[in-house]
């Protein structure tokens, strides 16, 4: 398969979380991780978000080079008001997975599988590194497909959920993957008095 480089990124809570479960927006890690964010992007050919994660965080996905913004959904149904359609910035493409996405004027829509979209980026559109910041929908099924190669983490251990049913990095608690993804640690940066830690890890290979 021809496919780019995969990266994700996320903040995680002393438990595993990403939000919480009465659902919990961006905003409760330090600047540092906002800057690390905005560091990963930057390396980037293409950024990739879940619709849930571009509606609950209100995302523009900018970064100085303009990478395409793609954004994933499985009904295809898009608010032509989010402030994403209105802002400068790469181009934006909308993959519906189970229904082809609404037109909305200025975007590149894609109906299709998630695998063939990643595909279809690398052949099409020349990107050889996607990063993706979530959510843990979307970031499942980059690891039941295998094509995650790094993982880069915000460990805010200041902070606990809880929650049954609050998400980790590969969504609602559910079903085991089919099989166990092997990472090997790259970096391990704890952050002075914010109680975080930046961690990275790359695919193992062999
Ligand atoms: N801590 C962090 O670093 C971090 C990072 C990202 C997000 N979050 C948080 O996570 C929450 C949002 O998560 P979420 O559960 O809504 O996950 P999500 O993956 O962002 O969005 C879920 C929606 O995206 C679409 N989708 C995701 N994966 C898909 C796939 N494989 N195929 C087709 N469509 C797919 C579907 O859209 P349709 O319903 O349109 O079909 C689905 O309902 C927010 O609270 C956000 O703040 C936290």
């Amino acid at each position: 398969m021809n496919r780019p480089h995969i990266s994700i990124n996320f903040a995680i809570s002393a438990d595993g979380k990403i939000s919480s479960a009465e659902h919990c927006p961006s905003g409760w890690t330090s600047r540092a991780d906002f800057e690390r964010l905005k560091t990963l992007r930057e390396s980037a050919d293409a950024l990739m978000v879940g619709r849930g994660t571009l509606e609950s965080d209100r995302m523009t996905m900018n970064a100085p080079q303009k990478p395409l913004r793609c954004v994933v959904s499985s009904k295809g149904r898009f608010d032509p008001g989010h402030p994403l359609f209105a802002s400068d910035g790469g181009p934006i493409h909308l993959l519906g997975t189970d229904h082809a996405p609404d037109e909305i004027p200025g975007t590149h829509g894609h109906h299709g599988s998630l695998a063939a979209f990643v595909e279809t980026l690398a052949q099409e559109f020349n990107v050889k590194r996607l990063h993706c910041e979530g959510g843990g929908q979307l970031v499942r099924e980059l690891a039941t497909l295998d094509l995650i190669d790094e993982i880069h983490l915000t460990w805010a251990g200041h902070t606990l959920f809880g929650g049954v049913d609050a998400p980790g990095i590969t969504g609602s608690p559910g079903d085991f993957l089919e099989a166990s993804r092997h990472f090997e640690l790259t970096e391990f940066t704890p952050l002075g008095n914010t109680g975080e830690c930046f961690l990275s890890y790359r695919r193992k290979t062999g």
